[in-house]
């Protein structure tokens, strides 16, 4: 097939390069020229593993090109998909500035009939609007396709690879069998729907995984106060089928570009419909709590954080990304300054020189230099540069050995041998005693 994508960010380019590995001849637009230029020298804009030889071998073998040119690249194609951000808008909503863009420039340019698959995240109800903008007034027919995406940052490809499922919302048999071929090599049940089901299985499923995150937050947080610990408690609440072991890990909370931003969209959804979504209020406003714990944790063991120098290891809102929207850091960091502490951070793929814009930090070198003389040091990314640390060394560095693990990256017994009071989640330094009742 001959597949243009529009948008060169994680979901786009990890489509293009796959499409394009299938032996399809992929175009990629982007519009923004620097973008392509560096892209066509091998320098991606997202950190995703794998990504850069998959890109360099198809653009080598000719099955794949980048292109700032819109007018060239949407002619001829059997299928355009749109994969331009959606990022976080006005009172919830997403922006779709960028997405009403293409869609513009489709109808403006368009030379033939074509077949456009919308895998942006959208509201419900953007199929429907783009496909009567597009087929308003016009010569040629727009069969529109809903196709969200599943991807998680760092580990794209294999997830484009082995899919649990694939979703596609369409209203034509013709778009039901090209959508069905091009994802054949893909062994996974393919849920066909109308347009909105589509649209909304994106966001339910983001919203659901938001909500389990929090609701084992909620779990680990009370099983420090009770004695439990939320590993075994994991564990065995996962090997329920009805509930699975996936996304039970507790931490400082979700970030990224998806998470937060379709939870938030749903709230705004339930708003504007009239539906009672305090549930998801509550999973966003328990997420920032959970943030905010780590502050008080350090707060609690340090007595304060006035003058105090704060060692933050990890700055991405999870591992093998270089990713910070919404970062669970931002808010922690944020807040530590707030409380008159210095930060001190490291984190291996993380913009420090964007991010230094944004947040008052001194960028560290490595883990060490960011927890030498620290007061405390809390682990906010799970890194795998981190689970290999010197420990000895690490302690000798700081000037107190505090470490504060919002990823429970080490086994506590280990901690303790190294003389660190370490504080992971959800697990008790102690065994509370309870009162004996009768
Ligand atoms: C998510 C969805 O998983 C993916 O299907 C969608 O297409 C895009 O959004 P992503 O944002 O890349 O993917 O990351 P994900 O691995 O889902 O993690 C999201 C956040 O939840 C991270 O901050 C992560 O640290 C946190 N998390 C995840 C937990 O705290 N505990 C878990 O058990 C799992």
């Amino acid at each position: 097939m001959r597949i243009c994508i529009v948008g060169a960010g994680y979901v786009g380019l990890v489509s293009a390069a796959v499409f394009a590995d299938w032996g399809h001849h992929v175009v990629c637009i982007e519009n923004d020229l620097q973008k392509v230029t560096r892209i066509q020298e091998g320098d991606l804009p997202v950190f995703e593993p794998g990504l850069p030889n998959l890109v360099k071998r198809n653009v080598q073998e000719g099955r794949l090109l980048f292109t700032a040119d819109f007018t060239h690249g949407i002619q001829e194609q059997d299928l355009i998909m749109i994969a331009v951000g959606t990022p976080p808008g006005d009172n919830g909503h997403p922006n779709l500035t960028a997405l009403w863009n293409v869609v513009k420039a489709l109808k403006e340019y368009a030379r033939s009939s074509m077949m456009v698959a919308i895998k942006s995240t959208v509201p419900i109800g953007t199929c429907d609007a783009v496909s009567r903008y597009l087929n308003a007034d016009t010569e040629f027919r727009f069969d529109v396709v809903s196709t969200p995406e599943f991807l998680r940052q760092g580990t794209a490809i294999a997830d484009f690879l082995s899919p649990d499922r694939m979703v596609i919302g369409c209203r034509t048999d013709s778009a039901k069998q090209i959508l069905k071929k091009l994802f054949e090599p893909l062994e996974c049940p393919v849920v066909f729907t109308d347009w909105q089901s589509a649209e909304m299985i994106k966001y339910a499923a983001n919203v659901f995984l938001a909500t389990k995150i929090s609701y084992i937050n909620t779990i680990a947080n009370l099983c420090e106060e009770v004695g439990a610990n939320i590993h075994q408690v994991a564990l065995g609440i996962g090997l329920d089928h009805r509930i699975g072991p996936a996304f039970l890990k507790p931490g400082v909370g979700f970030g990224g570009s998806c998470l937060p931003k379709d939870t938030q969209a749903i709230v705004a959804l339930g708003e504007a419909n009239g539906v009672d979504v305090s549930l998801f209020r509550e999973v966003l406003r328990l997420n920032h709590e959970q943030h905010m714990r780590v502050v008080k944790k350090l707060e609690k063991c340090l007595g304060g954080l006035e003058g105090k120098k704060i060692a933050v290891l990890g700055l991405a809102f999870k591992a093998n990304t270089n990713d910070v929207r919404e970062a669970p850091s931002l808010a922690i960091i944020s807040r530590i300054v707030e409380l008159g502490g210095q930060v001190i951070a490291y984190d291996p793929a993380a913009d420090m020189e964007a991010l230094r814009r944004l947040l008052d930090f001194i960028p560290a070198a490595d883990p060490y230099e960011a927890v030498t003389g620290a007061d405390a040091a809390v682990v906010l990314t799970e890194w795998e540069e981190f689970y290999g640390m010197d420990l000895q060394r690490v302690g000798d560095l700081m000037n107190n050995r505090l470490i504060i693990d919002g990823r429970n990256l080490f086994a506590p017994q280990v901690m303790s041998q190294y003389g660190f009071h370490y504080v992971p989640v959800g697990i008790p330094k102690q065994a509370p005693v309870f009162p004996i009742t009768k």
